[in-house]
């Protein structure tokens, strides 16, 4: 039987840049405020990442202009956003969270310079511009992709409370490491349609995509001092939500040649899965009450995009 979670703390007033945003948001269905958020966060999550990264006239100049290019202007952030809705649905300052908002945003960029390249899915643009091994070479691409992944571990290391710093460090080892998204990324790879099924499938999805959003949550919930079920449910809806969104993004890409639910489920039975995925994702975050609004909102968000 599933224990109701703690209700959740009373909402931390935050000095920050956060500007009071996520407080709004008592009325689930208020996309206003959801927007607000979502605007105020990627704000503080930019101002993190530039204080974070080297200066791009820094030497090795070349390589620090490459991880730059890499972080800015960006995408939608949303990673680092499960990590600050995380703690707001603990009911702590989201500024707690702001190491490992960026770590994941930092692993994140690094992961996409890789995918990118010749040797993976080789492609050109990213965001609308060239990819980082365009604009750069591949050889700093391959670098600076990797020095990313490296400013993330020393952001974990930022956190106040110590002991949850290791555990995010371990725990972010896992989620990148051979058992983890870049494991996901070499069975994608090695992908062939003919003989996989859905579970071959949805465990690439899920390592390659989900265990970093998965990892956003937990340790958004870890730096605002959560622990035991509660945790599980962070992890648990970054989880089903992560592999929600692969879903999503496949079925926007359309591209038969590479690893994609759509060999084995029609689109219709795509929007099922991702429809069952996010009832998975709310219903984990129900018990925090109305501290999980950005989260659920983020779920709901998800499925109003779905083509
Ligand atoms: C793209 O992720 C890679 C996938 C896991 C599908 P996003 O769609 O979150 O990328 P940006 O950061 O917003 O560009
Ligand atoms: C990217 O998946 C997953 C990682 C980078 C870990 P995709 O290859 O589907 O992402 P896009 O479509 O290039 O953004
Ligand atoms: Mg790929
Ligand atoms: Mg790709
Ligand atoms: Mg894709």
């Amino acid at each position: 039987m599933v224990r109701p979670a703690r209700p959740a703390r009373r909402p931390h007033t935050p000095g920050g840049v956060l500007e009071g945003a996520y407080q709004r948001g008592g009325d689930p269905g208020n996309h206003f405020a959801l927007d607000e958020f979502l605007a105020a966060s990627r704000r503080r999550i930019d101002s993190s990442l530039d204080a974070v990264l080297p200066a791009a006239t820094r030497p090795p100049a070349e390589l620090h202009r490459a991880m730059r290019y890499a972080v800015f202007p960006g995408g939608k952030r949303l990673r680092p956003v499960l990590t600050l809705g995380a703690a707001v649905a603990a009911g702590a300052d989201p500024e707690r969270a702001m190491p490992v908002a960026s770590a994941v945003e930092l692993v994140h960029a690094s992961s996409l310079v890789l995918d990118d390249l010749p040797a993976q899915d080789d492609n050109a643009v990213r965001r609308g511009q060239p990819a980082a091994h365009v604009a750069f070479d591949h050889s700093t691409a391959v670098l600076a992709g990797t020095a990313l992944l490296a400013e993330a571990f020393a952001q974990c290391t930022r956190l106040s409370d110590s002991s949850a710093g290791a555990a995010v460090v371990a725990r972010l080892t896992r989620t990148i490491g051979s058992r983890g998204m870049i494991g996901g990324q070499i069975d994608d790879l090695a992908f062939a349609s003919a003989d996989s099924s859905l579970d071959d499938i949805e465990f690439i999805h899920l390592r390659k995509t989900a265990a970093l959003c998965s990892f956003s949550a937990w340790s958004g919930g870890v730096s605002s001092g959560l622990a035991g079920e509660q945790l599980g449910r962070l992890d648990a809806f970054g989880r089903a939500y992560g592999l929600a969104f692969q879903v999503v993004d496949d079925m926007l890409d359309e591209d038969l040649d590479k690893c994609s639910i759509l060999h084995v489920l029609s689109r219709k039975q795509a929007r099922g899965r991702v429809h069952e995925l996010l009832d998975e994702a709310a219903d984990e975050i129900e018990p925090f009450g109305p501290g999980g609004w950005v989260l659920a909102g983020l779920a709901r968000r998800l499925g109003r995009l779905l083509p």
